[in-house]
């Protein structure tokens, strides 16, 4: 059998031939040279070492006759068990260039591969394999996609030769060659191709195909190179890289050392490796905490910088980076537990629930980012927390109110003395998990200076297609906030920056009207205070009417939380009675409020108690709620100028002179002296400093008040009004008129005049409110006079019994 050398044999003694002048006649009857591992090309010459002493005799008897052998290669997987069919039947005729003998009786030969043959017959197996062969006909034929084919492989084979660094003389041999087919045998003889692949290259006689096939070979084995060089060269860089950090750590270690200052901290940098692991933390954070590890590793624990990374680390372990808690969306649960906490606010409780269907069907946590608007102390935080309770989340609140810096939100850099990180990430990590209901309370108030938009980072942080990989500053690798339920609260929508408005989806809650906080009184805050005061129920209860003094007497509000206040209060007063043992219970009725909260605050008669000439009511929509104003003018002797106090804003000064003008110009329709406008001064003022005063609203107000002033004819006392005027007496529609009409229901008032075109506003007034008061749409001041002010002469204590107009209600 044989094998291949890797360098040609040493000589010994040399039975050859000298190489043949003329082409070399192949016999029809050949002795057939059986290979393992090799094949002989065409073309190419082969040494090889035999060992086995049937082919060592086969070829002693070659030598003496016509030196030509057939040689054909062992088959990987052979078809039978004969000792023919062990090798392809497939093969190349050979000469035996040289032969030498090696001292320990194996012979080295050279061959040389003529052309391909085919076996046709076995002729004898013993001593060796004899075999009748038939050479294959080699086409001829050539077109310009053999040229093309020669001329790719000639190109790749030199690149190829380079790259291998094979001997020149290949080289030049190849670049040589004129006949496509002997290229194409030489250039698979140069490659490393497996035993299969050579046989079949050697099985395709057709030019063609063979060029195909090897030019494919060739670009592969490139390929191959390029990749391989790739790899090796970064494998290298990375050696280089970590070596050269490795070497520089080391030093720097050595000199830490000789300086006396080497870090004590390794038991702690050996805990935090290990919370490290325990904490789950993602690549991008892992990697962060082992650089900061590392760092600390050469830092002396004293030094300030390790107390800075140290902080760090403890940030990045204690984040809730994959703790939550389990998240189900159970409707009918929510509805129990909104129910549960709130009185009434039937529409919000409803648009609660469709939020958290969608929520519940969609399955994704995009989506707008719930906004709850309204005055103070109305239950927007504590429907934030209900919604939390019902989720079984976590509730956390943050308050945007003031923040002014962009920082707040999303941290310092940590290359700033004492950075942290922004609110957003403590309250996160105050929570202790990823996807806790955070309520974003007075978004409204967000302020805006030279550090940089607050409300942009609020926008990265509420936008779901961006609040998966949010950045905080200080800690310098993405969290993903896109579990986080996000609640915003805010008393003035229209202070909302736009952008984040328009992600919002805003539901309002206006204001309560006193049955209501009545109700929500003695329903909810009352059994809230008397536990918080250790009071049992038979220790005190509140009647119906002493809510209602309670409410009325005590507070003035949108919401309800000067009322709990109160209800607390009272609690401890009685608190203390029931622990002096002098009272068993108490019951607080209207007559006996004053004894536990002293004299009514609001005296329900700030309102006029009868019609009166120059007293109108107006009403002012303020973000803690409406309010009703009330605006009175008296005439004096002067040279007709008009004074206005009560710290009115500009737009509201202008309104009482159009209202003036136009009493002007209209006074001999409505009955005025002209005298009036000359000979007096008007001085008109709004009491009560604290609501503040400013728009067009009050118009129509203003209007009734002068002209009742200036005709001697008093003003319902059971009216309240809004709307701009003009001067031609039209009346304009203005805003806030939903909190305005609650407001005067509140307060009690039966009847409202209200412009026109704000009519389709009454929709958003809850019907609870609606069927207490009549609406009485105007589009001219003439209307608002007629309708407003009753005849000189009538005097009545109580005009609720005066004629009704169309009412709408
Ligand atoms: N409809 C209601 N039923 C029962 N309790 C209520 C209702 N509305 C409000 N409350 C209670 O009133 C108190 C004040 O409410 P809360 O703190 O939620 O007000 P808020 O709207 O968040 O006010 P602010 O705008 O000032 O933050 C809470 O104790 C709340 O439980
Ligand atoms: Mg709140």
């Amino acid at each position: 059998m044989t094998e291949t050398p890797k360098s040609p044999a040493p000589p010994a003694a040399p039975p050859d031939s000298p190489p043949p002048d003329q082409p070399i006649r192949i016999p029809e009857i050949c002795p057939a040279l059986l290979l393992n591992d090799v094949l002989i090309f065409p073309n190419t010459i082969v040494p090889l070492a035999i060992a086995s002493p049937a082919m060592i005799s086969m070829v002693n008897d070659a030598l003496s006759g016509h030196r030509v052998v057939a040689a054909f290669t062992r088959a990987p997987s052979p078809r039978t068990e004969k000792p023919e069919d062990q090798f392809f039947g497939i093969g190349t005729a050979a000469h035996i260039m040289k032969m030498f003998r090696m001292p320990d009786g194996t012979i080295r030969l050279l061959v040389q591969g003529l052309t391909r043959i085919k076996r046709t017959e076995v002729l004898a197996t013993d001593p060796y394999l004899q075999v009748r062969i038939e050479p294959l006909e080699i086409p001829r034929n050539t077109n310009v996609q053999i040229e093309g084919l020669t001329r790719k492989v000639l190109s790749d084979f030199s690149k190829y030769a380079e790259e291998h660094s094979l001997p020149d003389e290949v080289r030049i041999a190849v670049h040589n060659i004129s006949d496509p087919g002997a290229l194409a045998d030489i250039v698979a003889s140069n490659l490393n191709l497996p035993i299969t692949d050579r046989q079949a290259l050697l099985e395709n006689n057709d030019l063609e195909p063979r060029l195909t096939l090897v030019a494919t070979h060739l670009a592969r084995e490139l390929e191959l190179l390029r990749i391989g060089t790739e790899i090796r060269s970064k494998v290298e860089q990375e050696l280089e890289e970590n070596q050269k950090e490795y070497y520089l750590r080391e030093q720097l270690k050595a000199i830490r050392k000789e300086l006396g200052e080497e870090s004590e901290g390794g038991a702690e940098i050996a805990e935090f490796e290990k919370r490290v692991a325990d904490a789950g933390l993602p690549a991008q954070a892992a990697e962060a905490a082992k650089k900061e590890l590392d760092r600390m590793r050469v830092m002396s624990v004293s030094s300030a910088e390790y107390s800075v990374s140290r902080t760090y680390i403890e940030w990045l372990v204690s984040l809730p980076w994959n703790k939550a808690t389990s998240d189900e969306i159970k409707l009918e649960d929510a509805e129990i537990r909104l129910n549960m906490d709130h009185y009434g606010l039937d529409e919000v409780k409803t648009r609660i629930l469709e939020f958290l269907a969608v929520r519940k069907l969609r399955k994704t946590h995009r989506g707008p980012i719930l906004c709850f608007a309204g005055p103070p102390g109305v239950g927007k935080t504590s429907l934030g927390q209900s919604i939390a309770g019902a989720l079984n989340r976590q509730f956390i609140r943050m308050s945007l109110g003031g923040v002014r810096d962009e920082a707040e939100i999303r941290g310092h850099r940590r290359t700033y003395v004492g950075a942290m990180p922004g609110r957003i990430m403590q309250s996160i990590r105050r929570v202790s998990v990823n996807n806790p209901v955070l309520m974003l309370d007075e978004i409204d108030k967000l302020g805006m200076d030279f550090r940089g938009d607050p409300a942009s980072a609020l926008l990265e942080v509420l936008d779901p297609a961006q609040n998966s990989t949010f950045a905080d500053h200080y800690l310098d690798v993405e969290f993903d906030l896109s579990t986080v339920f996000f609640i915003t609260t805010a008393n003035d929508i229209g202070q909302i920056p736009g952008p984040l408005r328009d992600r919002m989806e805003i539901i309002e809650i206006p204001s309560y009207i006193t049955d209501e906080k009545i109700q929500i009184g003695l329903r909810y805050l009352l059994p809230r205070q008397r536990e918080e005061n250790g009071l049992k129920p038979s220790h005190l209860d509140i009647t119906e009417e002493g809510m209602r003094a309670l409410v009325r007497g005590y507070t003035r509000e949108a919401g309800v939380r000067k009322l709990e206040q109160r209800i607390g209060s009272v609690c401890r007063k009685i608190a203390r009675v029931v622990a002096d043992g002098k009272r068993k219970t108490v019951t607080l009725t209207a007559k006996n409020v004053a004894q536990y909260l002293g004299p009514a605050l609001f005296a329900e008669d700030d309102l006029p108690p009868e019609p009166r000439v120059g007293v109108a009511l107006g009403l002012a929509w303020t973000p803690v709620g409406g309010e009703i104003l009330v605006i009175e003018s008296t005439l004096m002797s002067g040279s007709g100028k008009l004074q206005v106090t009560g710290q009115l804003g500009d737009v509201m000064k202008e309104s009482a002179q159009i209202a003036l003008s136009y009493m002007r110009s209209h006074s001999a329709e409505l009955g005025i002296n002209d005298d009036k406008f000359v000979k007096f001064d008007i001085h008109l003022h709004v009491p009560e400093g604290a609501t503040p005063k400013e728009g067009p609203s009050a118009g129509v107000a203003l209007a009734l008040s002068l002209a009742s002033l200036l005709t001697g004819n008093p003003v319902r006392n059971d009216i309240c009004m809004t709307g701009e005027i003009t001067l031609s007496g039209n009346v304009l529609p203005v805003g806030g008129i939903r909190e305005k009409i609650v407001a005067a229901a509140r307060r009690g008032i039966s009847d409202i005049i209200i412009p026109a075109d704000n009519e389709k506003d009454l929709f958003y007034v809850p019907d609870h409110v609606k069927s207490r008061v009549r609406f009485h749409p105007v589009e001219t001041v003439s209307q608002v006079l007629e309708f407003g002010m009753l005849p000189p002469k009538v005097k009545s204590k109580n005009s609720k019994s005066k004629t009704r107009r169309k009412a709408v209600a």
